[in-house]
């Protein structure tokens, strides 16, 4: 089902914060749909790094260059929130096998909870398939080099965040 402004698609997640992989993701994908948004879970288990505001603020920063791509943030299931944004698509990137467990209990779940709405995968780009937001954190923690992995901005922002 076309909706009247076209396909549109949720890239959902924690991106806590934005990645390389993540931008490449939504670079590719943003051009299957004629609108993506991406959107970030608000009440996560998980303790965040970052606010969502500032999460947002992110990824507000590095999806300029790409006119059909918006943010948002996003409360309880994913489908009702699908549903609201009138999206017919869920995005979500693979990277390895290992990734694909937990993408297909959710894809599942979600055609369980909404069966009109599909989840599409994408394959990460080679070159980002290795990185995940944990890992960023963990090595810049660690006093390790992340140029490459995060958008510049986000890395700026991981700096003023440890004061250096
Ligand atoms: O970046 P992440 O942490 O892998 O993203 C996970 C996310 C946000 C896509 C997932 O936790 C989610 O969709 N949560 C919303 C709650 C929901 O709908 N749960 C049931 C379907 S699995």
């Amino acid at each position: 089902m076309v909706n009247a402004g076209g396909h549109v698609a949720i890239y959902p997640g924690s991106f806590d914060p934005i990645t390389n992989g993540h931008l490449d993701l939504i670079e590719r994908g943003a051009k299957l749909v004629d609108k993506l948004i991406v959107s970030i879970l608000r009440n996560d288990s998980k303790q965040p790094l970052f606010t969502v505001e500032e999460r947002m603020e992110m990824l507000r920063e590095v999806i300029g260059r790409f006119p059909n791509v918006e943010v948002d943030s996003f409360d309880g299931l994913l489908v009702d929130y699908a549903a609201r944004k009138k999206a017919t698509v869920i995005l979500r990137g693979i990277r390895a096998i290992s990734d694909y467990e937990f993408e297909l209990q959710m894809a599942l779940m979600n055609r369980r909870l909404g069966p009109d709405i599909e989840t599409i995968f994408l394959m990460a780009g080679e070159a980002y398939s290795y990185i995940s937001s944990r890992l960023v954190k963990e090595v810049f923690g660690l006093g390790g080099n992340i140029s490459g992995l995060v958008p510049p901005a986000v890395e700026a922002r991981l700096r003023k965040r440890k004061g250096i």
